[in-house]
């Protein structure tokens, strides 16, 4: 979608469908203008209350051709910076699906409301922006015929009144388009069937990507992932005629002055379809592992938009890649592994492959004396259980990291929350044949907290968050801003919390 700007009266706008923001409050309505006094009319006879989720549309004499009211819910100077976030990007979710409803191709949009005396221009303009790209997207990549009303907006204009405004709102606009995209970016890959996204091709997306942005890539292949030692990763992929792929990328910025050198460390599962390998998983909905490639996507879409932004951090992503397939040459269970450190794994269930191919990837870790390691995965199915699809599982053995994992959460709204490592959860994971098993011994709950003790003992030495983001990636409802499917989950959180690490 193009976005552009324009300065200058809203009664001048001559544009196929304008958009304003309306709080709650009709007193706190819009300054005088052209449409004030049909504004105060709908107001009136209660048609539209400015309730978030609300729209209508009207039809001024004059003006523009159509006028969408959107609700922004209850707007005092007292809302919480990050309700008012969440609330402002949804009511503008919610205008770009009442103009795609009319299969309309081009929507204008006013930047004045009371929303612009919270954020200013600059971020103002970066939240439609990033809101506009995450509602309009939709994966039609594999449909022969898209029907008209599902087609996406073509164009979008920020409308906004003093033109002493327009280099923070190029700004916000610039910034904005780059987050939006790259969550895009992710959601594609994710949704992307797994026929057509075997490791190799994932690999070699990222390392065309890198070489776009001037990032260094290295992808080891098999030869290669057997020469670093990662022996649970091969055994997840040896059951699959495609094979596992282990990536690197590294992000450093241009004038990187800080004497400070050592990497912050983004690691994304990357298995591009999870059949539980031997112990295979039942039919139902199994189709939605071609989703648990997920991780990795989002470290790819993060890094390559921190290179865009240009973010003073230098940031390395490890993406482990395999598919997990049952087969003549699969590994079985009991089979025992060796991690690139040493370690040995029993593997008790080949379905628990994400933690084998993390493992390796965590103890590779080490090698850059990180400041900080952050890995996504969907790795469990219990994180539904505990969490639904409202937040990722928040794990760590660090309280200052978790702090500032959690206030970036709050700050975009990819929720997280905070779950236990209990030394049970450790005591369960023991084995009687090997170092450590990949499943408990105790079919006693906590699943989610299983997983990430197993992920634990692989990031010692280290500060380490997990975040178990299974339920995140492909939420089974449309909401304003995450239509179904692929999210790109993680992307805005990871960008937040770099920026805010980088300033
Ligand atoms: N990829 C799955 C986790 C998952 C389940 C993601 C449902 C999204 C939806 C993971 O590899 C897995 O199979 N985990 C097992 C672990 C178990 C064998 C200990 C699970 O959660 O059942
Ligand atoms: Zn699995
Ligand atoms: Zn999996």
């Amino acid at each position: 979608m193009e976005i552009q700007i324009s300065a200058g009266k809203l009664e001048t706008a001559k544009c196929p469908a304008l958009a304003l923001l309306l709080p709650q409050e009709a007193s706190n309505a819009l300054a005088k203008n052209v449409y004030s006094a049909l504004i105060a009319r709908v107001y009136r006879q209660k048609d539209f209350a400015g309730k978030l989720e609300e729209t209508v549309w009207l039809y001024p004499p004059e003006g523009a051709e159509r006028l969408l009211l959107v609700g922004l819910g209850e707007w005092s100077n007292k809302i919480k910076e990050t309700d008012a976030r969440q609330n402002f990007q949804n009511a503008i979710g919610h205008a770009v699906q009442a103009a795609r409803k009319l299969a309309i191709e081009e929507l204008s949009i006013s930047l004045e409301g009371p929303f612009v005396e919270k954020f200013g221009y600059r971020l103002t303009a970066q939240y439609v922006a990033e809101a506009l790209c995450l509602a309009n997207y939709r994966f039609l990549k594999y449909k022969s015929t898209v029907p008209e009303k599902e087609k996406p907006l073509q164009k979008a204009t920020l409308l906004f009144g003093d033109e002493r405004q327009a280099a923070e709102i190029k700004e916000g606009l610039r910034i904005g388009q780059i987050i939006g995209a790259w969550t895009c970016f992710a959601r594609d890959l994710q949704n992307t069937p797994s026929n057509d996204l075997p490791p190799a091709r994932l690999a070699e997306i990222a390392a065309e990507q890198a070489a776009a942005l001037k990032i260094a890539c290295t992808v080891h292949d098999e030869k290669s992932i057997r020469e670093l030692g990662m022996g649970a990763l091969l055994g997840v992929g040896q059951g699959s005629v495609n094979p596992p792929r282990f990536v690197v990328l590294e992000y450093k910025p241009h004038n990187q002055s800080r004497a400070e050198n050592s990497p912050l460390l983004l690691v994304g599962k990357g298995i591009t379809f999870d059949t539980g390998g031997i112990s295979i998983k039942p039919a139902d909905n199994m189709d939605l592992m071609k989703y648990d490639m997920s991780g990795a996507a989002v470290v790819l879409a993060t890094i390559a938009a921190l290179a865009q932004l240009q973010v003073p951090l230098h940031v390395i992503g490890l993406m482990p890649m395999a598919e997990n397939m049952p087969g003549g040459s699969a590994q079985r269970p009991g089979d025992i592994v060796r991690t690139c450190n040493g370690k040995t794994i029993e593997v008790a269930d080949t379905d628990a492959e994400g933690r084998l191919i993390l493992a390796d990837a965590l103890a590779y870790a080490h090698r850059y004396k990180p400041k900080a390691v952050i890995d996504l995965a969907t790795l469990t199915g219990a994180i539904y259980t505990a969490l639904g699809e409202t937040a990722a599982g928040l794990f760590s053995n660090d309280a200052g990291l978790t702090t500032r994992l959690k206030k970036s959460a709050e700050r975009t709204g990819e929720r997280v929350w905070e779950l236990p490592l209990f030394p049970e959860f450790f005591e369960y994971m023991k084995s009687d044949v090997a170092d450590i098993r990949n499943i408990a011994s105790k079919p006693s709950g906590g699943g989610a907290s299983k997983g990430a003790a197993f992920l634990a003992t692989f990031a010692e030495g280290y500060k380490w968050a997990h975040l178990d983001i299974a339920a995140m990636a492909h939420p089974r409802e449309d909401k304003p801003l995450v239509p179904k499917g692929g999210s790109g989950y993680g992307v805005r959180l990871l960008l937040q919390y770099c920026r805010d690490l980088g300033e």
